[in-house]
């Protein structure tokens, strides 16, 4: 029989129980939920952002808003919330605290300062005195703090991104992650300028910047606060793309530890953020929705995937996809593929392949009394009908 993997995970010079990590946000904002989490079985976790005692962070009611599937399921998730509302001293009692009855687990304290570096030097060295593993640099949030100078205006610009990483580490002895924005057009600029300030790691990614939707009935965006709406942080399964594609390109552009964000919300998410390059990653959205909870499930099915695949840790899978990756002029154009009748019988005659093939495709698909019947001439592979079919009747196949 093949010995199970352990799950144990390096992140750097760190070494977590799992790679499975709360994200700075509504999970994180105490020091109580952090030990319910880690009782439940989270291998880390990451403080909601700490900020100086003085800074303005009244939150808005309601600051959330989702997009769902008909079965309540969630797509994605809007949010306009700002930073922790606990004081300095409060982290610092808590992380001291924390260390001591959960040494194994990793805590990290995001930080974000206010314009003046020497806030992120006194953030820093306050909660490295507590004890905490590794400082995250929340230079990434969205919306309110932007317009400030602070969050993504921070993050957006390579010269601002190496400078505050620079002063952070100037002062930091323990790890200091930077946390990257996706509103930006090339995200390996800016992993290069926070490698270049003396990052230890990257997390990416924060929340992207987003309208969720707006009420047709009264002509408000949503969510609405006294009839009004501002542009929020996008953050659930919908971004997960977004955040594979980003870490798989600061992957192949530092040799730094990644933590991969952005709608993970089953193991699965976190084998792909994995194979692209991420270390370890982190959830928040999914915990929002369902719980600390799932991260059972998340344990025992990366064990499980592991063990069958013969691999003793994920560190042995880490970006064993990033070789998969060339540019579009790379790519070969001599391969063919077109779908198949993988079996008529559990074909249920919707109809859906043949109008997507005639409407959005090359007109090569009709129904006969015997089913769907291809026209191979016709047919240019691109590949549409196969992902419309709701029963598998279709399946890939090469020409
Ligand atoms: C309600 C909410 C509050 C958040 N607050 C913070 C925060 O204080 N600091 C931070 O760095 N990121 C914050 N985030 C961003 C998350 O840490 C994470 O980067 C993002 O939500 C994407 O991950 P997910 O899809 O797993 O939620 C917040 C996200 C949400 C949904």
């Amino acid at each position: 029989m093949t010995k199970p993997a352990i799950l144990q995970t390096n992140l750097g010079t760190l070494t977590l129980p799992n790679p499975f990590i709360l994200a700075s946000g509504p999970p994180t904002a105490s020091g109580e939920m952090i030990r319910r989490a880690f009782e439940k079985g989270w291998g880390g976790a990451v403080i909601k952002t700490i900020r100086p005692d003085g800074m303005d962070i009244r939150d808005l009611s309601p600051r959330f808003a989702a997009w769902k599937g008909v079965r309540g399921e969630l797509y994605g998730f809007e949010n306009v919330e700002l930073l922790s509302k606990r004081t300095i001293s409060y982290w610092v009692e808590e992380i001291r605290a924390i260390k001591q009855d959960f040494p194994d687990n990793m805590l990290i304290a995001s930080i974000m300062g206010d314009t003046d570096p020497k806030t992120w030097q006194t953030l820093a060295i306050a909660v490295q005195d507590a004890g905490c593993d590794a400082i995250e640099l929340n230079v990434s949030c969205p919306h309110g703090i932007p317009k400030a100078g602070l969050g993504a205006s921070i993050g957006q610009n390579p010269t601002l991104i190496r400078d505050f990483t620079r002063t952070v580490s100037a002062v930091a002895r323990v790890p200091v992650y930077v946390k990257l924005t996706p509103n930006i057009t090339d995200i390996s600029v800016i992993a290069q300028a926070a490698a270049e300030g003396g990052a230890d790691g990257i997390s990416a990614i924060n929340s992207v910047q987003c309208m969720l939707g707006v009420d047709i009935d009264t002509f408000t965006p949503v969510p609405s606060v006294d009839g009004y709406a501002t542009p929020g942080g996008y953050s659930g399964p919908a971004i997960r793309p977004i955040g594979l594609k980003m870490v798989s390109e600061i992957a192949r552009t530092v040799q730094l530890p990644i933590m991969g964000i952005g709608g993970v919300s089953r193991w699965q998410d976190a084998v792909e953020y994995m194979l692209l390059g991420a270390a370890a990653v982190q959830v928040c959205t999914a915990v929002m929705w369902n719980g600390y909870g799932i991260i059972r499930g998340m344990r025992e099915g990366l064990t499980r995937y592991l063990t069958e695949k013969e691999y003793c840790s994920p560190d042995a899978i880490r970006g064993m996809a990033l070789n998969r990756i060339r540019t579009h002029q790379a790519m070969n154009r001599s391969v063919r593929i077109y779908p198949a009748v993988g079996g008529q019988e559990i074909c249920s005659r919707c109809g859906r392949c043949i109008t997507a093939c005639r409407d959005g495709g090359y007109q090569a698909l009709n129904m006969t009394g015997g089913g769907v019947i291809l026209n191979r001439e016709r047919c240019d592979g691109c590949g549409l009908c196969i992902l419309v079919c709701g029963t598998g009747t279709l399946i890939e196949a090469l020409r």
